[in-house]
């Protein structure tokens, strides 16, 4: 944001949090995209896949899944397929929005993407492939470590998630709007958003409370809580388009202008996207506020939105 230099974008907390489980986290994601699969070396289409799966980034949302496990747990392992899954779905999408077919990117993760590095038909089947191994995963893994019951019902909505309710909708809607002159209604902008970014990090919010069996009333929390904090990464990523730069992002800065992109900047200019964020990480705070009534240490959860917010990558 504005004068995001002057505030340090992760906490302490956040920080010794990252350095405490993503090492772990890696181990588990790696391991799925390695140890299965024999003919690696020859394989043009795991290359493709580990190529941009296993190149270092954020890390956002298995961070905001492995959070959400420690409301209810003190021990990550049994979150880590879920985890590693969630990271190969977001992979996925991020390889087809760099289509030339979708936003025409050339970089990702601070290298070509993926059909540039490899083609454009291996990008499509890196990402459907990297999509039906996270389900395989989930659905071999996840009763591991959780009932069965609890495991079809967090399947079920991460498909949900996924779908024309989901993230592959909101993309339908970010192409049906790129490059036309008119400015639809706020609420097509929102519901964008909460589609095509939010229904994903709804998902890593919820589905480790589901899978923990969680009560209604916190699993209602958490929901309200992580459609504040998608909308908010969301707009995020349409100032940082504008504000921040090309080597930090790690992608083409200023792309959403030059393709005429609906975004909160486009709609509404930097300055009132900038408050509409900071209005969504304080409408965050507020329904955690609710979860500390409950006796749950959302701490972690505080520190995510503090991140999400000021971030400038
Ligand atoms: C980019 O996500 C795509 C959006 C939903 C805005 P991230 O900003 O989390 O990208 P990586 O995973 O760090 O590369
Ligand atoms: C992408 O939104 C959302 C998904 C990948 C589902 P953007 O198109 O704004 O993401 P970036 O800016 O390319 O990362
Ligand atoms: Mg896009
Ligand atoms: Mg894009
Ligand atoms: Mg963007």
């Amino acid at each position: 944001m504005s004068n995001s230099t002057h505030i340090p974008e992760k906490s302490k907390a956040l920080t010794e949090f990252t350095q405490e489980v993503l090492p772990e986290f890696e181990k588990a994601l790696t391991a799925y995209l390695t140890a299965e699969f024999p003919f690696a070396p020859q394989n043009r289409l795991l290359s493709a896949i580990t190529y941009s799966c296993l190149t270092p980034s954020k890390r956002y949302r298995p961070l905001l899944i492995i959070a959400s496990q420690k409301l209810f747990s003190n021990t990550i392992h049994p979150i880590l397929p879920f985890a590693s899954a969630v990271e190969m779905i977001h992979t996925y999408s991020l390889i087809h929005d760099d289509l030339p077919a979708m936003d025409d990117d050339v970089l990702r993760r601070g290298k070509p993407t993926c059909h540039i590095q490899f083609d454009e038909a291996t990008a499509i089947l890196a990402g459907d492939a990297l999509q039906c191994i996270a389900f395989e995963i989930l659905a071999t893994d996840l009763p591991i470590h959780f009932k069965a019951d609890k495991c079809q019902k967090a399947i079920a909505y991460l498909g949900k998630k996924l779908g024309i309710d989901g993230t592959t909708g909101g993309q339908q809607m970010d192409l049906d709007m790129t490059a036309s002159t008119d400015l639809p209604s706020k609420d097509y902008l929102a519901h964008m958003h909460h589609l095509k970014t939010g229904a994903l990090i709804k998902s890593c919010v919820v589905i480790p409370a589901i899978l923990n069996n969680a009560s209604a009333t916190i699993i209602t929390h958490l929901t309200q809580f992580s459609t504040h904090l998608g909308l908010l990464f969301q707009i995020a990523d349409d100032i940082l388009d504008e504000t921040s730069n090309t080597e930090k992002l790690g992608k083409t800065a200023g792309k959403d202008d030059s393709q005429k992109k609906l975004t909160y900047t486009r709609q509404f200019g930097l300055a009132t996207a900038q408050e509409m964020a900071k209005a969504e990480a304080l409408n965050a705070q507020e329904v955690l506020k609710k979860l500390t009534a409950l006796q749950l240490d959302t701490a972690l959860l505080a520190t995510l939105i503090e991140y999400t917010l000021n971030r400038t990558s």
